[in-house]
């Protein structure tokens, strides 16, 4: 696997507000919908709503404990995002994780989750990342676990009283809590 030229080198900043209608479009595009079946993982077959609305994306690039990793590539100057929060003095959660689904399978990814682990270590100060995965996405549970992550064993309901206009696909959805000491 490598690096298209045009997709490296990355670069990270964080999100502000004016960046919340560029990081919507891109998460739902990568979870959500046809474009994302270009990807080799999504939520299209499990869900049928819009993941995130603006609200939910400007309180994330705010929240006062976290923010959204952005990252840039030359031929694409927002190919890759994620949430970063700290949730104590030792934990990390990562979240909406996103790449833009024609660069994904390229090493973005990859590149991405160690800068955000590298930021949560070096500016959080914590030595733990966590995050939640649904539990029947096992192709990318199992990326996870290449990556470091093992699996607490903790799971967690699915909120579907949350769906942004739409709906589940499937009533037996559920979280599985990953783990990784930075
Ligand atoms: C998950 C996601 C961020 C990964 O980004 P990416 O740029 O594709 O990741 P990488 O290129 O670094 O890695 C691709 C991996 O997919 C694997 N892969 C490719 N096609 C695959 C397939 N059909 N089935 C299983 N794995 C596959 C590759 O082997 C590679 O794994 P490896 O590095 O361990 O060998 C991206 O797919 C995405 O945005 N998905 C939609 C949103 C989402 O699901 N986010 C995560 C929520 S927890």
């Amino acid at each position: 696997m490598s690096t298209a030229p045009d997709l490296e080198p990355l670069t990270f900043r964080a999100a502000t507000a004016d960046d919340v209608a560029d990081v919507l479009a891109l998460v739902r595009l990568a979870y959500r919908g046809p474009e994302s079946r270009r990807g080799w993982t999504s939520e299209a077959e499990l869900l049928d709503d819009e993941r995130i609305d603006t609200a939910g994306v400007l309180a994330k690039i705010t929240a006062p404990s976290g923010l959204v990793l952005l990252a840039a590539a030359p031929a694409d100057p927002l190919v890759a995002c994620c949430e970063l929060v700290q949730r104590s003095a030792s934990v990390a959660y990562f979240g909406m994780f996103a790449v833009r689904p024609a660069a994904q399978s390229a090493g973005l990814g990859r590149v991405v989750l160690a800068e955000a682990e590298r930021h949560a270590r070096t500016t959080f100060g914590v030595s733990t990342m966590e995050m939640t995965v649904i539990g029947q996405r096992v192709p990318l549970i199992e990326w996870y676990l290449r990556r470091g992550y093992v699996l607490t064993g903790e799971h967690r309901p699915f909120p579907y009283d949350e769906l942004v206009n739409g709906r589940a696909l499937r009533d037996d959805l559920y979280f599985e809590v990953l783990s990784k000491t930075l």
